[in-house]
């Protein structure tokens, strides 16, 4: 989609981008500039690039290790970059026991339920320490896991969730967590890709209202793992009320068992945290991309773990004392760096809700801030629109205090920014915008909060250690300020970059390094830069404005989604010919897909078969993925080469001028398309 950018026809974020202007900036208050962790400006010479790679001990140091490293950054095999070589550690052991002895007795997790009436479970440090050590056991021995093996994890977001990864951590064992509303198929695509044995799941749990049947997932995706030659031995199942079945979906004899009941056979057996190379493997996450295979992001201990510590601190200025409240799914990668790894790395209280923001109403998050006294608020572009749209004045009728928030995962309006701003912080808490990405591991630019005045919209300079440039298609940097668009790349390796895609280093080369390497041989760092994929413009003030992706990945709500997997999936639809997704904007979710087919012949089209196709894409990839529209076409715009003219069918979906068509095999088609609209 790169041309498209500059195509006026096409309602792209780099259209909106345009149309801002450069706005007023805001300044951090002085009682948050009081109290932050990081207030002294020479921290930005301190990770300047002639401190390069050494300025990142400072991170590392925040964390316990079992051996000190030898090595900061290892650069013999680029672009696998490997930092702190050398090193031992194990991020259970960070995250829990080092905090025993003067915070056991601290709240580690608060569990919000989303029935109301449901009490809020208030984990300690302790307890937190009991669970993981009896979990680990599970899998240690009843199930035969061991370091460097992996399994695959499809939990809503309870704290069994965390128990979960934790346990996985203490042993080397190598978690994936697929987002729980993703369908089976999804997770079995996952299941076969990091070739688990193991699924742990829920039976249940609520969304918006309704206690879900989640165990019926497993059984598709353990099916459909076995057709695609991946056969899962057992199914771990949590229960969202222990010692009760609460999914009517019955078990399958030998393969599913309740966690709970085996539970009972490891009560307070202690697992030594295992001493794990700093290069091991944590977890893969797995990523939407440009062609229909998810790509499993694979971070390390060492680097990952120093990278999301250090940035939890300084950017999101968590102290102990702190009740944090990320209100992201731990299915992405927000909720692993930013309410499990790095919160709990500070001995953090963290927060996990369980439900939807706007359910039952929009005054929801503000109470459970006001009962909490949560002073850390985390969330979506998506999540503050749908509760300015449903409650713009819930926030002032709750008495609760932030000093710190944070957007992430889209670029946010200004106008949306500054409601969040007025009304959610009361004009007393700082906003960081975080911009970052799966495969980054935690934020790549953003305000340091303590330091930096903000800028509705713009996401900031890089956070500190972080060198960000904006390239021409040629490689060329823009000049700060000239006001163009380019691809945003970052100039140098961190610790919290993936060590690689699992199972495929060429394509983690393709992706992210092969557009601007500037020799393949290079040992030298200076020579890969990053290509995160996302277009930008740099402001004369340094700081960054994100327009969105420049490659075939829709943007829903914070979550990426690949076109290809949403038409594979249409296409899927007997009566589908073709079809093709593009992405329109929505004042609430940012962009949705809309999806254009064209039926095979002698297929009507009916208001039945819309609805199957939309269901399909719902089941095929999961709710997130149902289209805003979809239309059915007499055939598709398409070039004399054969190719679908994406291009016009987002212009048109967005009751926009389709531009020059003259170049098309069938321009006649634009017309009969237009009369649907
Ligand atoms: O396009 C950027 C957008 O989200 C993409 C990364 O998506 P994902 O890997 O799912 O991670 C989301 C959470 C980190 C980016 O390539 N994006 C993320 N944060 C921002 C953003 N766009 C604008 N502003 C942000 N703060």
């Amino acid at each position: 989609m790169a041309d498209e950018k500059n195509d006026e026809n096409i309602v792209s974020e780099a259209q909106i981008a345009v149309h801002w202007k450069e706005e007023e900036y805001f300044e951090p208050n002085t009682k948050f500039i009081a109290q932050a962790n990081l207030t002294d400006p020479d921290i930005l010479e301190k990770f300047g690039e002639k401190n390069f790679p050494e300025c990142y001990k400072d991170y590392a140091d925040l964390l316990t290790w079992d051996k000190y490293w030898g090595t900061t950054l290892d650069t013999s095999d680029p672009p696998h970059w490997k930092w702190f070589v050398g090193g031992k550690l194990n991020a259970s052991y960070n995250c829990i026991d080092r905090h025993l002895a003067k915070y056991k007795n601290k709240t580690a997790i608060h569990f919000v339920p989303e029935p109301e009436d449901e009490p809020i479970v208030h984990m300690t440090y302790q307890e937190l320490y009991n669970k993981v050590n009896e979990f680990a056991a599970v899998l240690r021995d009843y199930c035969g896991l061991k370091k460097g093996d992996t399994v695959t994890l499809h939990m809503p977001m309870i704290p069994e969730l965390a128990i979960t990864m934790l346990a996985c951590a203490r042993l080397g064992v190598i978690h994936s967590q697929v987002f729980s509303g993703f369908s089976g198929k999804a997770c079995a695509d996952r299941i076969v890709d990091a070739k688990s044995k193991f699924l742990i799941t829920a039976d249940s749990y609520y969304r918006g209202g309704k206690l879900l049947d989640h165990k019926e997932k497993a059984d598709i995706a353990c099916g459909r793992a076995e057709e695609e030659g991946q056969h899962v031995e057992k199914v771990l199942i949590w229960q969202r009320y222990p010692g009760k079945y609460s999914a009517a979906t019955p078990l399958v004899e030998g393969r599913d068992v309740f966690i709970n009941d085996i539970l009972k056979d490891y009560r307070n057996v202690k697992v030594k945290p295992v001493s794990l190379d700093s290069t091991d493997t944590l977890f893969l996450m797995y990523t939407s991309g440009t062609t229909g295979k998810p790509k499993g992001a694979q971070h390390s201990i060492g680097g990952y773990m120093s990278y999301v510590t250090g940035t939890s601190k300084y950017i999101q200025d968590i102290h102990p004392e702190d009740v944090y409240w990320c209100m992201a799914d731990i299915g992405w990668i927000t909720g692993h760096s930013y309410i499990i790894y790095g919160p709990l790395a500070l001995a953090a209280s963290s927060v996990i809700f369980e439900g939807v923001p706007t359910h039952p109403d929009a005054g929801r998050p503000w109470r459970v801030a006001e009962e909490l006294d949560v002073n850390i608020f985390h969330t979506s572009p998506t999540a503050i629109r749908a509760l300015r749209r449903v409650g713009p004045d819930e926030p002032a009728k709750y008495n609760y205090h932030f000093k710190h928030m944070t957007t992430v995962g889209e670029p946010i309006e200004p106008n949306v920014w500054r409601w969040y701003y007025n009304t959610v912080g009361k004009k007393e808490a700082v906003i960081v915008d975080t911009w970052w990405q799966t495969e980054t591991g935690g934020f790549l630019c953003s305000t340091v909060p303590g330091l930096h005045k903000m800028k509705p919209g713009s996401t900031g300079p890089g956070v500190p250690g972080i060198y960000p440039e904006i390239l021409d298609d040629d490689g060329n940097p823009l000049p700060k300020g000239c006001g163009k668009a380019g691809n945003i790349v970052i100039r140098n390796p961190w610790p919290g970059l993936m060590m690689t895609i699992w199972g495929d280093d060429e394509r983690f080369k393709n992706v992210y390094f092969a557009r601007y390497n500037k020799d393949p041989e290079s040992k030298d760092w200076h020579d890969w830069p990053y290509f995160a994929g996302d277009g930008a413009v740099e402001a004369p003030d340094g700081y960054f404005r994100i327009l969105g992706r420049i490659d075939d990945v829709i943007n829903v709500a914070g979550h990426r989604l690949g076109t290809k997997e949403l038409e594979s999936a249409g296409l899927m639809v007997d009566e589908v010919g073709e079809a093709a997704v593009v992405p329109v904007a929505d004042p609430i979710k940012g962009k949705v897909p809309h999806i254009f087919v064209s039926l095979k012949p002698g297929i009507e089209p009916t208001e039945a078969l819309k609805k199957k196709i939309s269901d399909t894409l719902a089941s095929e990839i999961g709710p997130i993925a149902k289209p805003g529209r979809v239309w059915i076409v007499p055939d598709m715009p398409k070039t004399r080469s054969g190719k679908i003219m994406r291009r016009v069918l987002g212009a048109i979906a967005a009751g926009k001028d389709a531009g020059d068509v003259t170049t098309l095999a069938n321009p006649e088609i634009v017309e009969e398309i237009k009369k649907l609209y």
